[in-house]
């Protein structure tokens, strides 16, 4: 039987305060709704249908722009123009809906739904007609409650405002999640009324009417209750990333990762890694990150998009983007890569020292205060305090070429497009404006003049 997921995302979201739709709300920099398209997608279903409803554009949008190809190419949008419950909202994505297919049904804003609960519910339905996922929680406000009869077996479910004070007092509730078939959606959706609390069409009243029919309805308990709770607020939101990254950087240590501190660090994309890497506090990790075997990040660094190689040290509070570093490089504290750069075995970039679209050659060093713009410099080339490529004339980018073995003294200013060749040294102070030829000295310094027995200025006296 072929599978078919059904994810509603229609809901305002009026809690969150925000001109954003609900489910496009960040987890790990990603929409909620992504990670719970991940989550059907890795069940390999034959569609993944998503009801859009408010801000359905935005939505849509969205997913065209940021989600990757394998998994649009699974999506089905359907709109749901007004918001009339959880079962009219099903009833949207019906028409596309295999009958012979089994189909589960997932909140938008639920985003670490466990796969694991997901198959759950799948098994079972080998001995029933519909599963839902529940949970007993210690606060069970606002969720439908499951109730029983004398024989313990379910009978319906009572949403929190049609609930009496004795309903309430349950703390068995449905968490929102089940499975079942698309024939049995087409046949018993259109059955459900909306006289209760909210005029809305609820899917739980499925429940109840399943049971009626002699049906055998399954009740599933979670694996993790707290990994379903959906996100309604921003306190919601932050206790779901909390969450999340945990459950990340439990995964990483257990591959080999050592982690100063699982709680403070955070993985907004991918990372791998070799072996006795060390990552300290409050590191940020986005977009794709390699790191080579022994390779340590100190606190406060945020990674995107960067390779680094083996025995690297990138001390802390770097900031660094799309750039390569081979072995032996040692970066920071407090640099920053630009996006483009290559640096090569054993580069030291120090504090203060910017980088961006250079090719920096083995064991050149560039200590402090230093801006490395549009570069290709050679190896064992040594790059004083307060260099500065001048990589812009106000229009248009120029390149600044740099031999190996080349002493650039401090505060020096290179005005691109230059070339100083191999072995030569620039005097402390100078300003670089044509090619310095290999071996030489070039040297732009004002002269010295002393005046002696100087007298500086002195305050006019307040006037009284
Ligand atoms: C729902 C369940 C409740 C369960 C709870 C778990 C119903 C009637 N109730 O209640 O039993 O305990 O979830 O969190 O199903 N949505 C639409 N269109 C609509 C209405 C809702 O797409 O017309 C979407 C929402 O965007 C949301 C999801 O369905 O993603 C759940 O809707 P919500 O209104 O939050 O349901 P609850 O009242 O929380
Ligand atoms: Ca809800």
């Amino acid at each position: 039987m072929s599978l078919e997921v059904i994810i509603l995302a229609a809901g305002l979201g009026k809690r969150m305060h925000s001109q954003l739709p609900k489910v496009l709300h960040q987890v790990a920099q990603q929409p909620m709704l992504f990670h719970v398209i991940r989550t059907a997608a890795s069940l390999n279903p034959s569609k993944i249908h998503v009801v859009l409803g408010h801000q359905s554009q935005m939505v849509a949008n969205a997913i065209e722009q940021s989600l990757e190809e394998s998994l649009r190419a699974k999506l089905s949008l359907c709109i749901q123009n007004q918001q009339l419950g959880t079962a009219h909202a099903v009833q949207q994505a019906l028409p596309n809906v295999d009958a012979d297919s089994q189909v589960i049904v997932l909140y938008g804003d639920t985003p670490l739904i466990p796969k694991t609960d997901l198959e759950n519910l799948l098994a079972s339905l080998s001995v029933n007609s519909m599963s839902l996922l529940t949970a007993t929680v210690d606060n069970p406000f606002g969720y439908g409650r499951i109730i029983r009869n004398a024989q313990g077996r379910i009978e319906c479910i009572v949403e929190e405002k049609d609930a009496t004070p004795e309903q309430k007092a349950i703390h068995e509730i449905n968490t929102g999640m089940i499975a079942t078939t698309g024939a049995l959606l087409q046949e018993f959706i259109p059955q459900i009324k909306n006289n209760n609390a909210q005029q809305e069409y609820y899917l739980t009243d499925l429940v109840g009417l399943l049971v009626q029919a002699g049906r055998a309805v399954g009740l599933i308990p979670a694996t993790a209750p707290e990994l379903l709770s959906g996100v309604n607020n921003k306190m919601q939101l932050a206790q779901v990333e909390r969450i999340y990254q945990l459950q990340q950087a439990n995964r990483l240590m257990m591959d080999g990762l050592t982690m100063a501190d699982p709680a403070r660090f955070d993985l907004r994309g991918e990372l791998t890694f070799g072996q006795d890497c060390f990552i300290d506090t409050n590191v940020i990790i986005e977009g794709k990150v390699t790191l080579g075997n022994n390779v340590i990040i100190g606190s406060g660094c945020v990674l995107k998009d960067v390779s680094i190689g083996d025995n690297s040290v990138i001390s802390p509070y770097t900031v660094m983007e799309k750039s390569e570093l081979k072995r032996h490089t040692t970066i920071g504290p407090f640099a920053r890569l630009r996006p483009g750069n290559v640096l090569e075995d054993e580069v030291h970039i120090g504090n203060f020292v910017e980088v961006k679209n250079s090719h920096i050659e083995e064991g050149t060093k560039s200590g402090h205060l230093t801006y490395i713009g549009d570069s290709d410099i050679g190896a064992g080339t040594n790059i004083g305090a307060g260099t500065i490529t001048c990589n812009y004339d106000g229009a248009n980018k120029h390149r600044t070429t740099i031999g190996k073995n080349v002493f650039i003294g401090s505060d020096t200013q290179l005005v691109a497009p230059v070339t100083v060749e191999d072995g030569a040294t620039i005097g402390a102070g100078t300003t670089v404006t044509r090619t310095v030829p290999a071996n030489a000295l070039y040297i732009t310094r004002a002269q010295p003049r002393v005046l002696q027995d100087y007298k500086r200025p002195t305050k006019k006296p307040k006037k009284a």
